[in-house]
């Protein structure tokens, strides 16, 4: 892709990459029945919503603002899961939502009258949490001990469940097929009595089915034989396994540093925080692990946090002021979850469109957007 023409940073969407994840995903349905949902919390670029809506069945949202984004900007359906709503919220969420996911009976009892009083068919579950780990990094596991996320089955009550037409289990997090089957043999263990009394189940996110090497054909096989074994719908609400390497983020070299340190004009801390909350090392194109390459650089954001470093890397021509440099694979979690901090301006955010190739810049930031979130 070439990038040279753009202001940096930038966000850059690839287009073409995205309708290839998308279609993965149509086939998903068609095979097996189910629906997928766009996780907000994951890629919320709404400029690609109407082309997204002509794959997908709607939006998972985690809040008020995801909820009117995701009825407003995409349409179609919107479900919502939050770990507590606010009272003063709740009356605006259902008219935005046609599924509201409860993450405890507490939480259930204080909303049902609001829902049946309201009454727009709206469809309710709860959160459920089958206790099966599968995620390395505890700050990424929903089943860690002391979680908050979902019912446990010892605090279950099946004495409340009037109302409630569907559960919704979030194990995984960048899994494979064969986490979610292992985590079905759990939550079918724990929850499979209440089944017969469902019309739906969500199988959450963390699915990373558009990954190279992804077990589609096993992930098929799962739905199909869960729903032979149970007469409900199934929800997929997946945010990274849709938008997984479409997008980079193309950042300026601003300095070299006699250490080798080189400081870009995007930010690890600020731009792409998941780099340090994960950690992990972002792909740049083009670039080695460290000495495997001629020159061998740390790079690092413009920000005063002495840790804004993204990583050490090779590349086979000495770096200088002005070079290019691309991350890869940063559609997901990036411009979702960005920060103004130290007043560095956000990267803008493009596009690579498919039909033609050339990269369309759609939105810059400025001054007033810092200033807007102060007061
Ligand atoms: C409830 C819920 N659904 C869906 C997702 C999307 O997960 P992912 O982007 O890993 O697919 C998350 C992510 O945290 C989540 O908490």
């Amino acid at each position: 892709m070439d990038t040279g023409s753009i202001a940096t940073p930038c966000y850059v969407c690839d287009e073409a990459r995205l309708i290839r994840n998308l279609e993965l995903l149509a086939t998903l349905q068609k095979r097996t029945g189910c629906a997928v949902l766009l996780a907000l919390k994951a890629f919320a670029m709404f400029s690609t919503f109407p082309l997204m809506r002509r794959y997908l069945a709607g939006t998972a949202a985690s809040s008020l603002f995801e909820a009117r984004l995701g009825s407003e900007e995409f349409g179609a359906q919107v479900h919502l899961c939050a770990p507590a709503y606010k009272e003063s919220e709740f009356d605006q969420l259902l008219a935005l939502s046609n599924h509201v996911v409860f993450n405890s009976f507490s939480q259930w009892r204080r909303f049902k009258a609001r829902v049946e009083a309201i009454g727009r068919g709206t469809r309710c579950g709860i959160r459920v949490n089958p206790e099966h780990s599968e995620v390395d990094t505890p700050i990424y596991d929903p089943c860690a001990s002391n979680s908050r996320l979902g019912v446990r089955r010892k605090d279950f009550e099946p004495g409340s469940l009037e109302g409630i037409s569907g559960l919704h289990f979030h194990t995984l997090c960048g899994n494979d097929s064969d986490a979610l089957a292992r985590t079905l043999e759990s939550f079918e263990r724990k929850f499979g009595e209440f089944l017969p009394a469902m019309t739906w189940v969500n199988f959450g996110g963390g699915h990373h089915i558009a990954r190279d090497g992804y077990d589609f054909e096993g992930l098929c096989a799962i739905i199909e034989r869960f729903r032979e074994r149970h007469a409900v719908e199934i929800f997929l609400e997946p945010g990274e396994g849709i938008v997984m390497d479409a997008g980079i983020l193309v950042a300026s070299v601003l300095d070299v540093l006699p250490n080798g340190t080189v400081i870009l004009d995007a930010s690890a801390s600020a731009h792409t925080p998941d780099v340090l909350e994960m950690p992990y090392r972002p792909d740049v194109s083009g670039a080695g692990s460290p000495g495997e390459l001629e020159y061998t650089y740390w790079l690092g954001g413009p920000t005063c946090m002495a840790g804004d470093v993204f990583g050490q890397y090779s590349f086979d021509q000495p770096l200088e002021i002005g070079s290019r440099i691309v991350f890869e694979d940063m559609a997901p979690y990036t411009m979702v979850k960005n920060t103004m901090f130290n007043g560095v301006a956000l990267p803008g955010i493009a596009i690579r469109e498919a039909e033609t190739g050339g990269i369309r810049e759609i939105r810059r930031f400025d001054y007033q957007d810092y200033r807007g979130r102060l007061s």
